[in-house]
């Protein structure tokens, strides 16, 4: 029989020794970078540099022998960096470096994780990480959980369930004439909006519940909305609860929505991308009371929780729920096609193949305990509110409201012409091109506002302070 033969490049490819050298002197370099990128606050945070300008340098870059070192270097340089003290900008976790180095297992062993045999240790701690997060919420052993590929995606997939329980049909099998419909916040995340189109709902379908003065969901105005809705014959199927809203991290009350989805029988579901982490933290689990009464709630580990993205928990009150959202048959992934097995995770995920996400997460808590969210959560939530009573403090400054979690909206507010919005608009901008801190923007009805999320444990005090002053300097400069 020919023996086939690899190609000398495909060698190259599977040298481990080759491996072990390129990953200690990358493991350096990562080490120096953080070092140097939490300690040296001077450097920019952004090499802001425009999208063609950056273009051009990597096809310039892609068709050189630059060495892949090098490459790697120029990978971090050129990337905003979310390890420095005066990245405050999206909410995007600060990830905890244990869990980084579990990516590259995750990434080397590329276990699949939908199938149990593609994903043996990964589907078992799994497992233990979604009943960990159940039980905090409240949730009894007749809830289950999985991992899945971020917020929107487990958004999606909680709206499926809800259509699968509540719709008047069996939509996934039989498709439907029915008008179906969800019930969310003015504030929700456009996730939301687009899950529901996905799901073919259209305009329609998608009933945006004004707010009151807090940007909480208003909960009479829920009502008159289910009423109209149900006179334009619309079958409402679902109620989504913000825990918290992106804009302006306010919390819908849970407690009340979960009573307004048992009246109507409709399916409750808690969009807690961002803020149901208060589930590990004693001092703010209030904001999230009445969780335990959800039918399903999604949590992100990529943004509170110190975890590499994407890492989002979707967990169902009632495991059956989570078993029937797709109901389909592989022969050739699973020997059984009707049973609900919770280690075939692939079988309520969207995701056929996934990473192992569980790994990033059980890393975080083998080696710090299970304390460490809570404690980053507190520090978090603490630091928005040192925050804003900093900004209240001054008159140059207006805060657009007291933070529920850690999104601090806030505007410069000392303007020659009065013209609020261009000047801030170009205080971000004039901040961006600097890169000395990374900060967003939001419009909170027809006001720009600067918006800053409070993701680094490493930001301190004085972090914040400075930050007042650049603007300030960068507001005087601009007349
Ligand atoms: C409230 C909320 N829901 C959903 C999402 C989307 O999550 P992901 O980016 O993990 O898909 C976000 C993202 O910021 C969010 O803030």
């Amino acid at each position: 029989m020919q023996k086939l033969e690899s190609t000398s490049i495909l060698n190259h490819v599977y040298d481990t020794q080759k491996f072990r050298k390129t990953g200690h002197e990358l493991i350096d370099t990562l080490a120096n970078y953080l070092e140097d990128v939490t300690t040296n606050k001077d450097q920019p945070v952004i090499p802001y540099t425009n999208p063609e300008e950056e273009l051009e340098y990597w096809k310039q870059d892609f068709a050189s022998n630059s060495d892949i070192s090098d490459v790697f270097k120029n990978i971090i340089n050129r990337s905003i960096h979310v390890h420095h003290p005066r990245n405050m900008g999206h909410q995007v976790a600060v990830p905890a470096p244990i869990s980084a180095l579990t990516g590259l297992i995750s990434d080397l062993l590329s276990n699949g994780t939908g199938v149990y045999e593609m994903g043996i240790a990964s589907n078992a701690i799994e497992k233990i990480i979604t009943d960990f997060v159940s039980k905090k919420i409240g949730f009894t052993s007749n809830a289950s959980g999985f991992l899945t590929s971020g917020g929107t995606l487990a958004n999606l997939t909680a709206l499926l369930a809800s259509r699968k329980t509540k719709a008047p049909n069996d939509v996934w099998n039989n498709g439907t004439n029915e008008k179906l419909a969800i019930l969310v916040s003015e504030e929700a995340h456009y996730c939301i909006d687009r899950a529901a189109r996905i799901m073919g709902l259209g305009d329609e379908g998608i009933i945006k519940v004004p707010v009151n003065e807090y940007y909480k969901i208003d909960i009479k105005e829920l009502e008159h909305s289910f009423s109209l809705a149900q006179s334009k014959g619309l079958h409402v199927i679902a109620v989504i609860g913000c825990a918290c809203s992106t804009a302006t991290g306010s919390y819908d009350n849970l407690k009340e929505l979960a009573n307004f989805a048992t009246k109507h029988d409709i399916w409750f579901h808690v969009d807690g991308a961002h803020g149901a982490a208060v589930v590990f933290s004693n001092q703010y689990k209030h904001l999230i009371n009445g969780i335990e009464h959800a039918d399903s709630v999604a949590i992100d580990f990529h943004k509170m929780l110190m975890t590499p993205a994407l890492n989002t928990a979707l967990l169902f009150k009632n495991a059956d729920d989570a078993y029937s959202t797709f109901a389909q048959k592989a022969q050739y992934l699973w020997e059984s096609q009707n049973t609900r097995e919770w280690y075939n995770s692939g079988k309520r995920t969207f995701e056929c193949t996934k990473f192992m996400m569980s790994i990033k997460v059980y890393s975080i808590l083998k080696t710090y305990g299970t304390e460490v969210f809570e404690e980053n959560v507190d520090h978090l939530y603490k630091m928005a509110r040192v925050f804003a009573k900093m900004l209240e403090d001054r008159t140059d400054f207006e805060l657009f409201m007291t933070p529920e979690a850690n999104i601090v909206n806030f505007r410069y507010i000392q303007s020659e012409n009065g013209d609020l919005n261009t000047l801030n608009s170009n205080i971000r901008k004039r901040l961006l091109e600097s890169g000395k801190f990374y900060i967003v923007q939001t419009t909170i009805n027809d006001n720009l506002y600067l918006r800053t999320t409070l993701m680094n444990p490493l930001t301190t005090e004085q972090d914040l302070l400075e930050l007042l002053e650049e603007i300030n300097i960068i507001a005087l400069t601009s007349h």
